[in-house]
């Protein structure tokens, strides 16, 4: 079976709509047919391509990713881009650009200079090179735009947006919140119904920003808490989780939580929350067999509802072997 087919009839779990109509669709299965997992492309395809930008997006709808996840920041000129530090000297060459422009903030006790993405406006980040760090051959790459970035998607795969920092940002007086749903409904008001395999759910390690979008904000957009591997709040019990689905519609764990804890999955799906465990990754000259076994394992064993990856093609191939071995003809049928 071609990817592409395996793609359509694997569909996608989380379809929303962009009418916003926060329609969730359910999955009818026979008891034969295999369930559907969602497989999405963390910073895009990001093994093999600069994370966080549009070539990177584009292999992973190639590979046959679902979503793109992908983290959201706010410029000095309040626009909104794709980058997953708030600095930019990792993943750009903004020391060659702009070497005065570096800075120790006050909370630094390291004493090192960073280039923060809220000194520079648009224009100036649109003049960085984001992908000669990964390789040669992505010399140019410019760090997308959020616009950028919807586009590119329209019609192709669903969008797990992270608002990255925002409690940084709010603490900075920018609404990040605001602007990013502002973004969106002018997103959705261009875009054709026709157009509707373009779900949309946001993400954060921030329940107050979460918080803030479903009950001040009163958006009908599907939400994702994000938890990190030591869970200090406790979202991860059953108390925590029952919290969690008073304004969300699922979970994004660190993927340790579920190896220490795998009853969280099942915890969360008697509340109806999905569970997508990040970051499941491996560099391309490594042997992807191990990563293939580790995915299917929290796809098909523990129960995990998509896998958030580097690697959308090992995924898919996960997903593949799941088709292969759940529609086997049993014995009995011989
Ligand atoms: O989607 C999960 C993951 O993106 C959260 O961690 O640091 O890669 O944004 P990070
Ligand atoms: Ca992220």
């Amino acid at each position: 079976m071609g990817l592409a087919i395996l793609k359509r009839s694997l569909h996608i779990a989380l379809a929303v709509p962009l009418t916003f109509s926060f329609l969730v669709t359910a999955h009818h299965h026979s008891p034969s047919a295999p369930p559907t997992k969602t497989i999405i492309a963390h910073r895009g395809a990001s093994a093999y391509a600069p994370e966080n930008t549009l070539p990177a997006f584009r292999l992973a709808f190639d590979m046959g990713a679902d979503f793109i996840e992908y983290d959201v920041q706010v410029t000095k000129d309040k626009q909104l881009v794709i980058l997953h530090d708030q600095t930019l000297e990792r993943t750009t060459n903004v020391e060659e650009l702009f070497p005065a422009r570096g800075r120790i903030a006050d909370s630094n006790k390291s004493g090192k200079k960073h280039w923060y993405i809220y000194d520079f406006t648009l224009a100036e980040i649109k003049k960085l090179d984001a992908g000669s760090w990964f390789g040669a051959n992505f010399k140019n790459t410019t760090v997308p735009t959020f616009q950028e970035t919807l586009d590119i998607a329209r019609g192709r795969a669903g969008h797990l947006i992270e608002l990255k920092a925002p409690d940084e940002y709010s603490a900075r007086g920018v609404d990040m919140e605001r602007l990013v749903l502002a973004q969106l409904e002018r997103f959705n008001k261009t875009t054709s119904k026709s157009q509707t395999r373009t779900p949309i759910i946001i993400q954060s390690f921030s329940a107050r920003s979460l918080q803030k979008i479903a009950t001040e904000l009163k958006s009908p957009l599907p939400l994702h808490l994000l938890t990190t591997a030591d869970d200090k709040p406790g979202w991860l019990t059953r108390e925590g989780l029952a919290k969690v689905k008073s304004f969300c519609i699922g979970i994004s764990p660190h993927k340790e939580s579920l190896t220490k804890n795998p009853d969280v999955i099942t915890w969360a799906h008697e509340l109806g929350l999905r569970v997508t465990p990040y970051t499941f990754t491996t560099i391309t000259s490594q042997d992807a067999q191990p990563l293939r076994d580790q995915m299917f394992h929290f796809l098909y064993t523990f129960k995990a509802d998509g896998v958030i990856t580097d690697n959308p093609d090992v995924a898919v191939e996960a997903r593949t072997k799941s088709v292969s071995l759940l529609s086997a003809p049993s014995p009995s049928s011989y």
